[in-house]
């Protein structure tokens, strides 16, 4: 293990849709999963292409309903390479005796490699080595290079290299039951010698795609004529090569892709652009090459460089490099000149069918500080979407806009009406689309993306417009409670799946909902402060467009000073009104019964019961205030409301809420790692490595295999570059308050704020701060409480002052 290379030393035919998943190539613009080119889709096996935005719609029967799912498409499959023996068997890692294996993911050039020494039933050895790209800059293209050679024999092999496009979404098991045929076919050709190419067509969306795949041999680098036959059966064309292998020779076999749809921009057809591309696409060698260069600079900007107190644990910093790995995988990019958004399970597998949710909202900071174009490129998928989103709270009753809890093509509620529990086998309607705090995710990803890159521009024309449409979404849903004099936002759901509706209620949703009360007044805030941030002429075209009256903000203001919270026990934010009624679970008896408690929700609903009833959460929720929100802002926002608010709370709320939740999402122990990273160190290590190993580990058990969590990844390397380094970007400054774990004696990274450039070296006793970019203007830094401005150049160095154990938010 080094900090750069993923391997596998074995081949485990149970483990394989897990690693195909955290070996999955991409660009941001479409990705492959690391499945073997000789693989088909079975039990072990699970081959899957997603394009960015990619989605097709698809009716199925549930139990005499219909319902309709927006799926992201499996795409035609371009890896298959079939070898066959001149015995007629098919070489297969399920038949052959393997006597050494290797899987490896090359980081940082971004190439998957494999190396198979096997024998077969005629006792013969051969080695097999493949490399395979999807390219960083050339995004259309991908590429695998297949080097065979014949150990202890001479003979011929034949090899298909082909197309398939006879593929179906059917990577998740309990979506089995729905519609999972997105594609028809619309032409496969051959393409000149050494070519073919096939075309499909989504059933609803009606997007076409096209693949041609050029497939060329060489020995010693000397191209050998093929001579190809050509197969084509239903969705599938291949063209086969025989190759006569002689003992100790390698042959090496090239197969070039190109991938378009008709949504790409500059092509005449997407079939043309394809069969072109290949023609002129150069070799494997010549690929890597610029593939690997942009690589190289991605990693300039992206990289951390870890030192931990234990310098054998190479794990967490090579973990860390493949959740920055698939985060450009996934929003690399080429993600920018698209009309996408960044799906919770990457472009790695169909979990969740490639919805968006609220999950950038841990995964744009990495993005901010890094390359803040690409949180510009993803912001504007939402601002396309505002129609929607206005036309959704106008059909619910509202005004402005109310942004989907899972969001797909155009932006409608793209969340199922039923689910399937596994463990019980029942459907139950999902009332989880009730999570209406998606609203605020976006607007605080707006503010922060606005404070980080400085983007007026972006704030003037299309930031503004979406925050004001928010603020006005959360005062149209405040409702006066007479009796008490305060506003109320009822019937919504939290990032706690759990509860969804009170046990005794009819309709579903929870009152006074803590963090989607306290978030609804940051919005209001933030929407209230927009003419200090916006040309004054930029302002008074918005609120004219919007038809925002003096009024209107009046009522703003007001709402946002009189919304209700409740609270509890001694200092604990009520989750919502009425959560200390619950019961509290046992769950010492339910960990002994069942282990794994993670999904108590399946669990509870398969005994006939339901997690409303319970004090148990899915995932952290209250303390989503104290993961965004410095203990500062939070005190302010009581404040404004006029509750009292003592920092001790802080504490009292994480033990309390700690306590109660079965880290049912991956999210769960970022969120708690984060709030406990000043006052409990040791136990914010623990969250922070157990969420580490979030899908390195698969610690749900089988779920990486359907997609990994980006949230996750992106928010355990934001715990290292924001949370630890106690980076906050707030009032036009950048805040640094340093406070390594004792486990990380070292941190170096780079980070860009107001496009400077600022090399941080942190280790306990000091932080070293660089500011590189040489033509750049200057920038203003909180350091220590001191205003610190930094010139191209300039460098400080700071000491660390060991914090006293008290809780400071982040
Ligand atoms: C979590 C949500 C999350 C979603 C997608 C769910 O299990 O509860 O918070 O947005 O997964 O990652």
């Amino acid at each position: 293990m080094n900090d750069w290379h993923w391997h596998y030393h074995d081949y485990q035919p149970e483990q394989e849709r897990l690693r195909e998943a955290l070996c999955t190539l991409g660009n941001g613009y479409f990705a492959t999963r690391g499945a073997a080119p000789e693989a088909e889709a079975n039990e072990h096996h699970y081959p899957g292409t997603y394009l960015a935005g990619g989605y097709d719609r698809a009716r199925s029967d549930v139990h005499g309903r219909t319902v309709e799912n927006e799926d992201l498409v499996n795409l035609p499959n371009w890896l298959p390479l079939r070898l066959t023996f001149d015995d007629g068997t098919e070489f297969s890692l399920d038949t052959v005796d393997i006597l050494d294996y290797h899987q490896g993911l090359d980081m940082r050039r971004g190439v998957l490699e494999r190396e198979v020494r096997f024998r077969d039933d005629s006792a013969r050895t051969t080695r097999l080595r493949q490399r395979r790209l999807v390219h960083m800059s050339e995004h259309h293209l991908a590429a695998l290079e297949t080097e065979i050679t014949a150990e202890d024999w001479s003979g011929t092999v034949t090899v298909e290299s082909a197309l398939d496009g006879s593929v179906t979404n059917s990577g998740v098991e309990r979506y089995q039951g729905l519609e999972g045929q997105h594609l028809e076919l619309m032409a496969t050709e051959p393409v000149g010698e050494d070519g073919i190419w096939l075309k499909v067509r989504t059933r609803q969306s009606r997007l076409e795609i096209a693949l041609a795949a050029r497939t060329r041999l060489y020995r010693n680098d000397e191209a050998l004529a093929g001579e190809p036959s050509l197969e084509q059966a239903d969705e599938r064309i291949g063209q086969t090569f025989t190759l006569q292998l002689d003992a100790g020779q390698p042959i090496a076999v090239e197969k070039v892709v190109a991938l378009y749809t008709s949504r790409d921009a500059a092509i005449s057809e997407c079939g043309l652009a394809a069969r072109n591309a290949i023609a002129d696409a150069p070799r494997f060698a010549a690929l890597l090459a610029g593939s690997a260069l942009l690589w190289q600079q991605l990693w300039q900007r992206f990289d951390l460089e870890l030192e931990l107190a234990d310098d054998h644990d190479h794990r967490t910093a090579a973990i860390l490099h493949l959740h920055l790995f698939h985060l450009l995988v996934t929003a690399g990019p080429q993600v920018m000149d698209l009309d996408a958004g960044v799906p919770a399970r990457g472009l790695h597998g169909e979990a969740y069918r490639g919805h968006i949710f609220w999950d950038e909202l841990f995964i744009f900071p990495t993005l901010n500080l890094r390359l803040p174009e690409i949180t510009r490129s993803l912001l504007m998928y939402r601002w396309r979407r505002l129609p929607a989103a206005r036309a959704a709270a106008r059909e619910a009753g509202y005004r402005g806009a109310m942004y989907p809890w899972q969001s797909g093509s155009n932006g409608r509620e793209e969340s199922q009406q039923l689910h399937l529990n596994p463990r019980s086998g029942h459907w139950t309607p999902d009332e989880t689309h009730l999570q209406r705090h998606v609203n605020a995710a976006i607007a605080y990803n707006i503010w922060q993306y606005y404070q980080t890159s400085g983007d007026t521009e972006f704030l003037s024309f299309f930031g503004a417009e979406m925050l004001l449409e928010i603020a006005r979404f959360w005062a149209s849903k405040a409702q006066l409670n007479q009796t008490l004099g305060r506003y109320e936002i009822n019937g919504v759901v939290g990032p706690d799946e759990f509860h969804t509706r009170y046990p005794d209620r009819e309709e579903p949703g929870l009152d006074n909902h803590a963090y989607t009360t306290v978030m609804a007044v940051w919005v209001l805030c933030r929407a209230l402060s927009l003419p200090e941030h916006l040309p004054r002429e930029r302002w008074d075209e918005l609120v004219a467009q919007l038809d925002i009256t003096p009024d209107e903000l009046d009522h703003w203001d007001t709402v946002s000073r009189k919304l209700r919270v409740c609270f509890h026990g001694d200092g604990i934010i009520s989750q919502f009104e009425g959560f200390e009624q619950l019961q509290e679970l046992d769950w010492d008896g339910y960990r002994e019964q069942y282990g794994d408690i993670q999904r108590l929700d399946r669990i509870l609903e398969a005994e006939g019961d339901s997690p409303n009833r319970y004090q148990a959460t899915k995932q952290a929720d209250v303390l989503m205030l104290f993961y965004l929100l410095s203990a500062e802002v939070v005190e302010q926002l009581f404040e404004r409301l006029g509750y009292d608010f003592d920092p001790d709370m802080i504490p009292r709320n994480v033990d309390y809420y700690g306590a109660r939740t079965s880290h049912g999402s991956t999210l769960s122990r970022v969120v708690d790692a984060w709030v406990l990273a000043r006052s409990d160190r040791p136990r914010s290590w623990r969250l922070f490595s157990q969420a580490v190993e979030s899908d390195v580990a698969d610690i749900q058990g089988g779920t990486t295999s359907e997609g990994i969590h980006l949230g996750a990844m992106a928010g355990t390397v934001d715990l290292m570059q924001r949370c630890y380094t106690g980076i906050e970007v707030r009032d036009e400054q950048l805040v640094l308050n340093p406070q390594l774990p004792d486990e990380l004696t070292s941190l170096r990274i780079r980070l860009r704020y107001r496009g400077q450039t600022l090399a941080l070296h942190i280790t306990h006793e000091q932080m070293q701060i660089r500011a590189v970019s040489a033509h750049l203007g200057a920038i203003r830094l909180r350091i220590d409480d001191r205003s610190v401005t930094m010139q191209p150049g300039d460098s400080q160095v700071v000491p660390i002052k060991e914090m006293p154990v008290a809780v400071h938010g982040p």
